[in-house]
């Protein structure tokens, strides 16, 4: 991976002779050196539009699909994937996000009296010890690639994946999460990868969406990418879903962009920028995505997931088969 050198390395001459130097700007680099994905960047704070009024004091990614919230599935996806330190960009009114990966101090204690272990459990599970979290505020709605961009602190000079939580990835039965089929292509890449999947044509508005060489099935070497471009105008029907494993050249990109499409800095303008500098390759996942941010996609999500859950899923089936639908 060209420029990006691993702050802790041991070839760190810098480090080692001025320990008080940023780093970042004096290393010498090792390319031979493999990086691991460490950490993940939900963006969580956007507004929510689409769904008012139940978003106009609760965050969108609060929401659940059956009895777990959007964000949780978000987590557990990246942790199945191997990273432990997620990072949060959160906005107004999205507290909640922070006290669902916080210790419930007195509903555990409550838990605990009343012998109620298989929930306390539950309610400990979602926050495993051995995660990290950490928070940043974005102070305005700016955009994706803006929320991005104010991680970058946290991130520092590694690659790291993006996960919108609003994007509900499910993978193929018995197979990789959506991010850990992304994980292992960058663990052989050492380059940006975004997820892909084709659109109806008629949709090219609502994504990203990408043109290039396929060059393994399910593999593409993006030659360009467009933020929601008409039918007419699409370079493909690729559209690009909401995982992203970025190099951290990507700032340098987005801090250069000017608003773009929605007047928002986009992400997507960002990775078009970064095009010139590295290679970014789009993978076609295995699974499928329920677009919840829409009120379409979280209907259907929690049809779905509802009906393979294991507690109210026969019951559900049951329910909508004795259902007259016109
Ligand atoms: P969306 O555009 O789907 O989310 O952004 P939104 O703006 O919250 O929703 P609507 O369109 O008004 O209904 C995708 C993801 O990026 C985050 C959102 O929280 C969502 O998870 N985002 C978007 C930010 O964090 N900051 C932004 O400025 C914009």
């Amino acid at each position: 991976m060209a420029g990006l050198a691993h702050a802790d390395s041991g070839f760190s001459l810098t480090r080692r002779l001025w320990p008080w130097r940023d780093t970042r700007i004096f290393i010498i680099q090792n390319p031979m050196q493999k990086f691991t994905l460490s950490k993940a960047v939900f963006p969580v704070a956007g507004l929510g539009t689409r769904f008012l009024p139940a978003t106009k004091a609760q965050p969108k990614e609060m929401m659940p699909i059956v009895d777990k919230p959007l964000i949780q599935y978000a987590v557990e996806e990246a942790h199945a994937a191997g990273i432990r330190h997620m990072i949060f960009v959160t906005g107004r009114s999205k507290r909640a996000i922070e006290d669902h990966f916080d210790t419930a101090y007195e509903l555990e204690n409550e838990l605990e009296m009343a012998e109620k272990h298989e929930l306390l459990a539950l309610v400990r599970s979602v926050r495993p010890d051995n995660m990290n979290f950490s928070y940043v505020r974005q102070p305005r709605s700016l955009g994706l690639g803006h929320a991005v961009l104010c991680a970058e602190h946290l991130v520092g000079n590694e690659p790291f994946a993006v996960l919108l939580a609003d994007d509900l990835m499910v993978g193929p039965p018995g197979g990789l999460s959506v991010m850990a089929q992304m994980a292992a292509q960058f663990e052989r890449l050492q380059q940006s990868i975004l997820a892909v999947q084709e659109v109806p044509l008629e949709q090219t508005r609502r994504y990203g969406i990408v043109a290039g060489e396929v060059i393994s099935p399910g593999l593409i070497k993006v030659h360009k990418i467009v933020e929601k471009p008409a039918p007419e105008a699409a370079p493909s029907r690729m559209g690009v879903a909401g995982r992203y494993i970025l190099t951290p050249a990507i700032f340098g990109h987005i801090r250069r962009q000017a608003t773009g499409v929605g007047g928002e800095i986009q992400l997507t303008d960002g990775i078009s920028s970064l095009l010139s500098e590295e290679t970014v390759y789009a993978l076609q996942y295995q699974g499928k995505r329920y677009d919840c941010g829409s009120k379409e996609g979280f209907l259907e999500a929690t049809v779905e997931l509802a009906l393979q859950h294991p507690e109210v899923g026969q019951h559900f089936r049951q329910y909508l088969n004795g259902l007259k639908l016109g």
